[in-house]
Protein backbone atom coordinates (compact mmCIF):
# COMPACT_ATOMS: atom_id res chain seq x y z
CA UNK A 1 0.00 0.00 0.00
CA UNK A 2 2.85 2.10 0.80
CA UNK A 3 4.45 1.93 -2.50
CA UNK A 4 1.30 3.01 -3.86
CA UNK A 5 1.34 6.02 -2.29
CA UNK A 6 4.70 6.72 -3.24
CA UNK A 7 4.40 6.42 -6.51
CA UNK A 8 1.20 8.63 -6.52
CA UNK A 9 3.60 11.35 -4.77
CA UNK A 10 6.86 10.66 -7.31
CA UNK A 11 5.51 9.19 -10.40
CA UNK A 12 2.20 10.69 -10.25
CA UNK A 13 -0.12 7.82 -10.81
CA UNK A 14 0.03 4.00 -9.34
CA UNK A 15 -1.13 1.32 -10.40
CA UNK A 16 -3.60 -0.53 -7.88
CA UNK A 17 -5.52 -3.99 -7.68
CA UNK A 18 -8.97 -3.96 -5.84
CA UNK A 19 -9.81 -5.72 -2.91
CA UNK A 20 -12.58 -7.14 -3.62
CA UNK A 21 -14.09 -7.67 -7.51
CA UNK A 22 -17.28 -9.25 -7.17
CA UNK A 23 -19.30 -5.94 -7.65
CA UNK A 24 -17.03 -5.03 -10.48
CA UNK A 25 -17.61 -8.41 -12.59
CA UNK A 26 -21.74 -7.20 -11.65
CA UNK A 27 -21.34 -4.26 -13.52
CA UNK A 28 -19.55 -5.64 -16.37
CA UNK A 29 -22.08 -8.25 -16.82
CA UNK A 30 -24.74 -6.64 -16.32
CA UNK A 31 -23.86 -3.73 -18.97
CA UNK A 32 -22.71 -6.48 -21.09
CA UNK A 33 -26.54 -7.64 -20.77
CA UNK A 34 -27.54 -4.13 -21.61
CA UNK A 35 -25.92 -4.01 -24.80
CA UNK A 36 -27.22 -7.58 -25.83
CA UNK A 37 -30.48 -6.34 -25.21
CA UNK A 38 -30.14 -3.51 -27.61
CA UNK A 39 -29.24 -5.31 -30.66
CA UNK A 40 -30.95 -8.79 -29.61
CA UNK A 41 -27.87 -10.71 -30.05
CA UNK A 42 -26.26 -12.85 -27.06
CA UNK A 43 -22.57 -12.47 -28.51
CA UNK A 44 -21.81 -9.42 -28.06
CA UNK A 45 -19.60 -8.21 -25.37
CA UNK A 46 -18.07 -5.37 -23.99
CA UNK A 47 -14.62 -6.05 -25.76
CA UNK A 48 -16.44 -6.59 -29.22
CA UNK A 49 -18.84 -4.05 -29.29
CA UNK A 50 -17.51 -2.59 -32.45
CA UNK A 51 -18.16 -5.56 -34.20
CA UNK A 52 -22.30 -5.11 -33.70
CA UNK A 53 -22.97 -1.40 -33.61
CA UNK A 54 -22.87 1.13 -36.65
CA UNK A 55 -20.79 4.32 -36.12
CA UNK A 56 -23.68 6.49 -36.06
CA UNK A 57 -25.56 4.38 -33.51
CA UNK A 58 -22.49 4.25 -30.79
CA UNK A 59 -23.41 7.71 -29.10
CA UNK A 60 -26.63 6.18 -28.38
CA UNK A 61 -26.22 2.82 -26.75
CA UNK A 62 -22.97 5.21 -25.11
CA UNK A 63 -25.59 7.32 -23.62
CA UNK A 64 -28.07 4.62 -22.29
CA UNK A 65 -25.02 2.47 -21.30
CA UNK A 66 -24.53 5.77 -18.97
CA UNK A 67 -27.56 6.03 -17.71
CA UNK A 68 -28.02 2.84 -16.69
CA UNK A 69 -24.31 2.97 -15.12
CA UNK A 70 -25.50 6.28 -12.97
CA UNK A 71 -29.41 4.82 -12.07
CA UNK A 72 -27.62 1.85 -11.07
CA UNK A 73 -25.16 3.80 -8.74
CA UNK A 74 -22.97 0.70 -9.69
CA UNK A 75 -19.53 2.83 -9.15
CA UNK A 76 -20.38 3.91 -5.91
CA UNK A 77 -20.47 0.10 -4.75
CA UNK A 78 -17.23 -0.50 -6.32
CA UNK A 79 -15.73 2.07 -4.32
CA UNK A 80 -17.19 1.20 -1.05
CA UNK A 81 -16.38 -2.23 -1.26
CA UNK A 82 -12.58 -1.14 -2.03
CA UNK A 83 -13.05 1.60 1.04
CA UNK A 84 -10.08 0.35 2.53
CA UNK A 85 -7.26 1.74 0.00
CA UNK A 86 -9.27 4.94 -0.88
CA UNK A 87 -9.36 5.80 2.44
CA UNK A 88 -5.26 5.35 2.37
CA UNK A 89 -5.17 8.40 0.12
CA UNK A 90 -7.37 10.18 0.97
CA UNK A 91 -8.89 9.59 4.28
CA UNK A 92 -11.94 8.40 5.91
CA UNK A 93 -14.08 11.49 4.66
CA UNK A 94 -14.54 10.52 1.49
CA UNK A 95 -17.21 12.62 -1.30
CA UNK A 96 -17.67 10.83 -4.57
CA UNK A 97 -18.24 12.29 -7.94
CA UNK A 98 -21.86 11.60 -8.55
CA UNK A 99 -22.33 11.01 -12.05
CA UNK A 100 -18.48 9.40 -12.78
CA UNK A 101 -17.74 8.72 -16.84
CA UNK A 102 -18.50 5.72 -18.24
CA UNK A 103 -16.50 5.59 -22.00
CA UNK A 104 -16.23 3.41 -25.07
CA UNK A 105 -13.53 3.30 -27.28
CA UNK A 106 -13.33 1.54 -30.22
CA UNK A 107 -10.53 0.10 -31.98
CA UNK A 108 -8.76 2.60 -34.73
CA UNK A 109 -11.85 5.03 -33.76
CA UNK A 110 -10.07 8.75 -32.96
CA UNK A 111 -13.86 10.20 -32.55
CA UNK A 112 -13.86 7.72 -29.11
CA UNK A 113 -10.93 9.74 -27.50
CA UNK A 114 -10.42 13.02 -26.10
CA UNK A 115 -6.38 12.77 -26.43
CA UNK A 116 -4.04 13.87 -24.04
CA UNK A 117 -4.89 16.11 -21.27
CA UNK A 118 -4.43 17.12 -17.61
CA UNK A 119 -7.75 17.23 -15.91
CA UNK A 120 -6.96 20.72 -13.90
CA UNK A 121 -7.05 22.08 -16.84
CA UNK A 122 -10.27 21.02 -17.12
CA UNK A 123 -11.13 23.33 -13.69
CA UNK A 124 -10.43 20.24 -11.46
CA UNK A 125 -8.78 20.94 -8.13
CA UNK A 126 -5.40 19.46 -7.21
CA UNK A 127 -6.89 18.02 -4.40
CA UNK A 128 -9.06 15.40 -6.07
CA UNK A 129 -8.33 11.94 -6.90
CA UNK A 130 -9.18 10.69 -10.51
CA UNK A 131 -9.38 6.84 -10.62
CA UNK A 132 -9.70 4.58 -13.96
CA UNK A 133 -11.02 1.45 -13.80
CA UNK A 134 -11.35 -0.95 -17.05
CA UNK A 135 -13.88 -3.29 -17.34
CA UNK A 136 -11.75 -5.76 -19.68
CA UNK A 137 -8.20 -6.18 -19.28
CA UNK A 138 -6.65 -3.54 -21.41
CA UNK A 139 -2.66 -4.29 -23.42
CA UNK A 140 -0.17 -1.73 -24.20
CA UNK A 141 -1.71 -0.85 -27.08
CA UNK A 142 -5.89 -0.19 -26.05
CA UNK A 143 -4.77 0.95 -22.28
CA UNK A 144 -4.06 4.91 -21.58
CA UNK A 145 -0.98 6.25 -21.29
CA UNK A 146 0.59 8.58 -18.54
CA UNK A 147 3.39 11.06 -18.63
CA UNK A 148 5.83 10.02 -15.28
CA UNK A 149 6.61 13.31 -13.53
CA UNK A 150 3.83 15.59 -15.26
CA UNK A 151 1.42 15.70 -12.20
CA UNK A 152 4.45 18.63 -10.92
CA UNK A 153 5.21 20.43 -14.00
CA UNK A 154 3.37 24.04 -14.92
CA UNK A 155 1.35 24.22 -17.22
CA UNK A 156 3.24 26.21 -19.18
CA UNK A 157 5.46 23.29 -20.09
CA UNK A 158 3.31 21.54 -22.35
CA UNK A 159 2.50 22.29 -25.89
CA UNK A 160 -1.32 22.65 -26.99
CA UNK A 161 -2.09 20.40 -29.86
CA UNK A 162 -4.42 21.72 -32.96
CA UNK A 163 -7.63 21.79 -31.51
CA UNK A 164 -9.11 18.75 -32.05
CA UNK A 165 -12.53 17.98 -33.63
CA UNK A 166 -14.41 16.14 -31.14
CA UNK A 167 -15.46 18.91 -29.20
CA UNK A 168 -18.92 18.64 -27.38
CA UNK A 169 -21.67 21.03 -27.50
CA UNK A 170 -21.91 22.93 -23.63
CA UNK A 171 -24.91 20.89 -22.15
CA UNK A 172 -24.88 18.23 -24.75
CA UNK A 173 -25.54 14.45 -23.76
CA UNK A 174 -21.67 14.07 -25.40
CA UNK A 175 -20.30 16.49 -22.80
CA UNK A 176 -22.21 14.77 -19.98
CA UNK A 177 -19.84 11.49 -21.23
CA UNK A 178 -16.82 13.46 -20.64
CA UNK A 179 -16.08 14.89 -23.82
CA UNK A 180 -15.40 18.66 -23.30
CA UNK A 181 -16.80 21.40 -25.35
CA UNK A 182 -13.84 23.56 -25.54
CA UNK A 183 -10.77 20.62 -25.97
CA UNK A 184 -7.36 21.24 -24.61
CA UNK A 185 -5.30 18.75 -26.02
CA UNK A 186 -1.94 18.22 -25.68
CA UNK A 187 0.64 16.95 -28.07
CA UNK A 188 1.92 13.39 -27.75
CA UNK A 189 5.32 12.77 -26.64
CA UNK A 190 7.59 9.81 -26.65
CA UNK A 191 7.57 9.81 -22.92
CA UNK A 192 4.33 9.22 -22.27
CA UNK A 193 3.91 5.85 -20.80
CA UNK A 194 1.47 2.89 -21.70
CA UNK A 195 -0.07 1.20 -18.27
CA UNK A 196 -1.90 -2.29 -19.39
CA UNK A 197 -4.56 -3.37 -16.60
CA UNK A 198 -5.97 -6.39 -16.23
CA UNK A 199 -9.28 -6.98 -14.88
CA UNK A 200 -9.45 -5.55 -11.25
CA UNK A 201 -7.12 -3.72 -11.55
CA UNK A 202 -6.99 0.03 -11.85
CA UNK A 203 -4.56 3.97 -11.85
CA UNK A 204 -5.11 6.28 -9.42
CA UNK A 205 -3.79 9.80 -10.26
CA UNK A 206 -3.92 13.14 -9.27
CA UNK A 207 -5.82 15.56 -12.05
CA UNK A 208 -2.67 17.17 -13.05
CA UNK A 209 -0.67 14.22 -14.79
CA UNK A 210 -0.91 14.15 -18.45
CA UNK A 211 -3.22 11.18 -19.64
CA UNK A 212 -5.04 9.97 -22.09
CA UNK A 213 -5.18 8.38 -25.27
CA UNK A 214 -5.26 9.46 -29.38
CA UNK A 215 -6.35 6.23 -30.69
CA UNK A 216 -7.00 2.98 -29.65
CA UNK A 217 -4.90 0.58 -31.62
CA UNK A 218 -5.59 -2.42 -29.80
CA UNK A 219 -7.84 -5.23 -31.62
CA UNK A 220 -10.40 -5.10 -28.70
CA UNK A 221 -12.54 -1.97 -27.42
CA UNK A 222 -11.76 -0.86 -24.26
CA UNK A 223 -15.01 0.28 -21.72
CA UNK A 224 -13.97 2.12 -18.67
CA UNK A 225 -15.01 4.30 -16.40
CA UNK A 226 -13.21 6.98 -13.90
CA UNK A 227 -14.34 8.79 -11.38
CA UNK A 228 -13.25 11.44 -9.07
CA UNK A 229 -12.69 11.36 -4.82
CA UNK A 230 -12.06 13.87 -2.29
CA UNK A 231 -11.79 14.35 1.69
CA UNK A 232 -14.40 16.11 2.96
CA UNK A 233 -11.85 18.86 4.02
CA UNK A 234 -10.51 19.86 1.03
CA UNK A 235 -10.69 24.10 0.54
CA UNK A 236 -13.27 23.47 -2.71
CA UNK A 237 -16.71 24.41 -3.02
CA UNK A 238 -18.56 21.24 -3.12
CA UNK A 239 -22.05 21.09 -6.11
CA UNK A 240 -24.24 18.63 -4.74
CA UNK A 241 -26.08 18.43 -8.82
CA UNK A 242 -26.63 15.05 -9.79
CA UNK A 243 -24.12 15.83 -12.58
CA UNK A 244 -20.40 14.79 -13.22
CA UNK A 245 -19.79 18.03 -11.68
CA UNK A 246 -21.70 17.17 -8.58
CA UNK A 247 -20.10 15.56 -5.43
CA UNK A 248 -22.07 12.65 -2.62
CA UNK A 249 -20.89 12.09 0.85
CA UNK A 250 -19.56 8.52 0.65
CA UNK A 251 -18.46 7.91 3.86
CA UNK A 252 -17.64 10.18 7.36
CA UNK A 253 -15.44 9.51 10.20
CA UNK A 254 -16.26 8.85 13.82
CA UNK A 255 -15.08 12.30 14.35
CA UNK A 256 -16.62 14.49 11.33
CA UNK A 257 -20.06 11.82 12.52
CA UNK A 258 -19.98 13.32 16.16
CA UNK A 259 -19.01 16.73 15.29
CA UNK A 260 -21.96 17.17 13.00
CA UNK A 261 -24.22 16.14 15.28
CA UNK A 262 -22.89 18.11 18.03
CA UNK A 263 -23.43 21.16 16.10
CA UNK A 264 -27.07 20.00 14.84
CA UNK A 265 -28.26 19.78 18.41
CA UNK A 266 -26.66 22.67 19.79
CA UNK A 267 -27.92 24.66 16.90
CA UNK A 268 -31.49 23.55 17.75
CA UNK A 269 -31.52 25.28 21.03
FE1 LIG B 1 -8.95 12.80 -17.87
Amino acid sequence: MKKWQKEYSTKGYTRINLDQVDSLRNTKERLQRELQKFCSNKKVRIDNLHLYFLDQDIEEVCWKLCQFFWKMKFCKKIIKDNIDIFEKFIGPDIYYQTQPFLRISRPNNKSDNIGFHRDTMYGQSPYEVSVHVPLSSLDKNSCLKFLPGSHLLSDSHFEVAEKGSNASKKGSRKHEMGFPYDPKVIKETPDLQPVPLKFGQAVVFPPSTLHGQKINTGSKTRMSFDFRIISKYAPVKFRQDITSRGYSLLSKSAITEVADNFLKINQQQ
